[in-house]
C-alpha cells in the first residue's frame, strides 16, 4: 500500500541511495547502444565488461497529475572514448511537463534541447538546483573522474517516459574530454528534425 499520509526520508552520502524506496533501476553499457559517438571505444568497452553506467532510486506515486514522482539518480564515473558516462535522457511523452533536479553530489552537465532544436547544456554541483522546463529533453553526464554524479529528481506523475525519439536522433551537444577539461562539442550524429522520418 501506498502511504497517504506524509512521509519523509534521508539520502545518505556519499551513496545516494534513499533510506526508503520502492525500486532501484540499472543501466548498464549494453543498454545504450548508439548513443556514444565514438562507437569502435563502445564495442570494444562491451566487449571486456557490460559496466553500470548509472542507478535509479525511485519512490513510487501513482502516475496521475496530482502526484510528484521522485528519487536518486547516480551516475557513476567513467568515459566512453573520450565521452563521459551518461544517462539514456530521454522526452517527457507529456511534452508539457517540467522537472527539478537538485545536486547532492559530484559533478556534472545537465545536455538539454527542445523537439525544435533548441539547445542548453547546464553545471550540475552540489547545492545547485536546476529547472528542467516543460518540452525539454534532459540527459545528466558526470564530467568528474571519481566521484558518482548524485541528484535528487522531481517531477509530474503524469510525465511519462519517451526515450525513443533521443535513441533514433541522439542530442544535439555532447560532452567530452578535452585537454582534461569537459567540453561541449555538436553532435556529428545528430539529425535535425527536418530529417527525422
Ligand atoms: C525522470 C528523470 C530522471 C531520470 C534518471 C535516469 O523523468 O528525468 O529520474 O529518469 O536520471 O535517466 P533516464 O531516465 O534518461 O535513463
Ligand atoms: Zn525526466
Amino acid at each position: 500500500m501506498l502511504p497517504t499520509d506524509p512521509f519523509s526520508f534521508g539520502v545518505s552520502l556519499p551513496g545516494g541511495i534513499p533510506t526508503r524506496y520502492d525500486n532501484h533501476i540499472t543501466r548498464r553499457l549494453s543498454s545504450m547502444p548508439g548513443q556514444f559517438a565514438d562507437q569502435p571505444a563502445y564495442a570494444a568497452m562491451l566487449a571486456q565488461e557490460d559496466v553500470l553506467l548509472y542507478e535509479v532510486y525511485e519512490i513510487v506515486r501513482p502516475h496521475v497529475a496530482g502526484e510528484l514522482l521522485h528519487g536518486t539518480s547516480i551516475v557513476h564515473p567513467g568515459q566512453v572514448g573520450k565521452e563521459y558516462f551518461m544517462t539514456k535522457g530521454h522526452f517527457h511523452a507529456e511534452l508539457e511537463t517540467a522537472e527539478v533536479y537538485y545536486c547532492l553530489q559530484g559533478a556534472g552537465m545537465m545536455v538539454m534541447e527542445t523537439p525544435e532544436g533548441e539547445w542548453s547544456v547546464q553545471e550540475l554541483r552540489p547545492g545547485r538546483v536546476l529547472y528542467v522546463p516543460p518540452r525539454w529533453a534532459h540527459r545528466s553526464v558526470n564530467t568528474s573522474h571519481d566521484q558518482d554524479l548524485i541528484t535528487l529528481f522531481v517531477y509530474p506523475g503524469h510525465a511519462g517516459h519517451d526515450y525513443g525519439t533521443i535513441e533514433q536522433q541522439g542530442f544535439r551537444k555532447l560532452v567530452v574530454e578535452r585537454d582534461g577539461r569537459p567540453q561541449v562539442v555538436d553532435n556529428p550524429g545528430w539529425r535535425p528534425p527536418a530529417a527525422r522520418s
